[in-house]
């Protein structure tokens, strides 16, 4: 762990966030917007004394790694092998471990993107694929920025290809690129236009390869997952269109790989596609990290369907807006786009609330003029209405649903009542939305007050004895006493004592106390000390009096004579 420590001590962190975020110095921090959340006065924190960011509008926060892992949607690996770069730290063998694995796989699959571009460069069939795609509507620039390839014909031209470069064929299986036959090894992709498939932060991870030849299938095949591709965590285009999507603030999702180059190409930059798979939270997660609203421009015949109601559930939790694209006559985002790119532009503009879309499709799919049409309509809207967190918005679109029905709202919200219950995406949703009171917070509190002032101890330190810390901060309560000299502890003396990722926590954490009590006087940050000392120990209080009292009719009840007595005693001097 002694490479992380030197790692931050070499980067920069006011630097590297700055990079993302403008700060502004603040006494001792810089402040900024928070690039996680939205918002209009900056609440987001960066301390370089510490070496800590935090923000206090949303709360994350963290060291460099976790910015970088928060931003660049890093596995923690990846965050430590950009910044080992960085800052000229070779890392040790054991901290490499399994990311050794994983970077030889994201080698193996830039090494093949490179493979791909270049046949489609050099060969003649390369060409024709080439070809295929400008006679699409693609421009070899758009290519290039996607790098787009050609996977030739024959046995196993890349598996070659890698070996030559000194690459195991046991490793090119595992990055998915070769397929174990009956007579040895061939390629995973023959004779196909290659899209290389980026994580967010642009590494080759997989490729889809879409036929040439009409009469192969599949149309399109991916690569397998492998420990750098996780179907579920990617999305086709992220690592090209975030910034258009951060500056957007909403994206853009389409089906196809051919959807989202042709919506780049045409000006639509803020896109990706979900590969015709079933949107996933991750995803969500991923889109939110840049953006607050997501459109929807799915193929016609799936909007509306299963894909849609599964985006409103889940980015019900994720606190993501939604909107769909109503393609009308069109096939699909490429169709649209062939017929001109305004009228593409003007899709997207016009793209309409969820909640509307769904009441507009099904009143023309029911009909309201009759009873059983009405109800059908009423069953539909309130199965996605029910979905939304925001009372406020379900109200109104409860009243505009009784208005539309010719009914009255306390007829569908009955109604909505008797629907089966929302499911558990939607659940944790109404769960997310209750303030999020972390059950140590009092604890940290008072542990952050007295690292603040560690001169409080000796007076405070019989009662903090006391107290039954919980969770993270019983850990280092512990080690903040065995730091006590017997009149003081120091943070620099505590520091050294704990585990990484405590000593970022607990840096965090004095981060957020120094910012609260900034303007405190010192009686004024006793006081509060004590407050949160006499609060707690009145709740543990009435916690041991509860269970006590359970303890006690439950010994009365089995006539257990001893242990009521202990019990009884107990209870007195309570
Ligand atoms: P083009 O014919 O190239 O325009 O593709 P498309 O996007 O119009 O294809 P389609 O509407 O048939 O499918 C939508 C998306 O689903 C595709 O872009 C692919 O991402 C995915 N898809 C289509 N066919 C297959 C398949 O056979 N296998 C897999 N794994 N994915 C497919
Ligand atoms: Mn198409």
């Amino acid at each position: 762990m002694a490479d992380l420590d030197l790692i931050k001590s070499k980067v920069d962190i006011v630097e590297l966030i700055g990079q993302y975020v403008p700060l502004k110095k603040a006494g001792r921090n810089y402040k900024g917007n928070c690039p996680f959340h939205s918002e209009k006065t900056p609440s987001f924190m960066v301390s370089p004394d510490k070496q800590i960011w935090h923000c206090f509008g949303c709360g994350k926060g963290g060291d460099v790694f976790r910015f970088l892992m928060e931003k660049e949607g890093l596995e923690f690996p990846e965050a430590l092998a950009q910044l080992a770069e960085k800052a000229g730290v070779p890392l040790q063998s054991q901290s490499v471990g399994e990311w050794g694995n994983k970077n030889l796989l994201f080698n193996i699959n830039e090494l093949a993107a490179k493979f791909y571009e270049k046949a489609m460069e050099d060969s003649t069939q390369g060409r024709q694929a080439l070809n295929y795609l400008v006679s699409r509507g693609l421009s070899r620039e758009t290519a290039k920025i996607f790098r787009i390839g050609y996977a030739p014909t024959g046995w196993d031209y890349l598996i070659k290809f890698l070996e030559r470069r000194g690459y195991k064929l046991d490793d090119i299986e595992k990055a998915g690129l070769a397929v174990r036959r009956t007579r040895g090894y061939s390629d995973k992709f023959h004779h196909r236009l290659m899209f290389p498939i980026t994580n967010a932060s642009g590494k080759v991870v997989g490729f889809t390869g879409r036929v040439l030849n009409p009469e192969d299938q599949p149309k399109y095949l991916n690569s397998p997952e492998t420990a750098i591709f996780v179907k579920g965590r990617i999305l086709y285009g992220l690592s090209a269109t975030k910034e258009f999507i951060q500056q957007a603030n909403y994206a853009v999702l389409v089906e196809g790989q051919m959807d989202l180059l042709s919506s780049y190409q045409a000006g639509v930059k803020n896109a990706v596609a979900s590969s015709g798979t079933a949107l996933t939270i991750d995803q969500l997660k991923l889109i939110r990290r840049y953006g607050e609203a997501l459109v929807l421009a799915l193929d016609a015949d799936a909007a509306g369907g299963e894909a849609t109601k599964r985006a409103i559930e889940l980015a019900a939790t994720e606190d993501l807006n939604i909107k769909v694209a109503i393609l009308g006559e069109f096939k699909d985002p490429d169709d649209c786009i062939k017929a001109g790119v305004d009228v593409w532009k003007r899709i997207i503009d016009s793209a309409i609330p969820v909640i509307d879309f769904y009441l507009d499709h099904s009143i023309k799919k029911f009909g309201v003029d009759t009873v059983a049409g009405k109800k059908k309509v009423a069953a539909e809207v309130l199965s996605v209405i029910s979905l939304l967190v925001d009372p406020v918005e379900k109200d109104q679109y409860i009243k505009k649903l009784a208005s539309l029905l010719a009914t009255s709202t306390e007829s569908l919200y009955e109604a909505m009542g008797k629907l089966k219950a929302p499911r558990s995406a939607a659940k944790t949703a109404e769960e997310s939305a209750l303030p999020d009171r972390d059950p140590d917070w009092l604890s940290k509190q008072m542990l952050g007050i007295v690292l603040y002032r560690s001169n409080y101890y000796s007076d405070f330190r019989d009662r903090l004895d006391q107290i039954k810390w919980q969770g993270w901060s019983e850990r280092v309560y512990e080690s903040l006493k065995n730091c006590y000299t017997g009149s003081e502890f120091s943070l620099d003396n505590l520091l050294p004592t704990l585990a990484y990722d405590d000593r970022v926590a607990l840096l965090e954490l004095l981060m957020v106390i120094e910012e609260q009590y900034a303007t405190m006087g010192e009686v004024d940050i006793k006081g509060e000390l004590n407050f949160y000392i006499n609060l707690i120990q009145r709740r543990q209080v009435k916690q041991t009096l509860t269970r006590l009292k359970a303890e006690i009719s439950a010994a009365e009840q089995s006539g257990d004579q001893e242990k009521l007595s202990t019990l009884l005693e107990q209870f007195k001097h309570l």
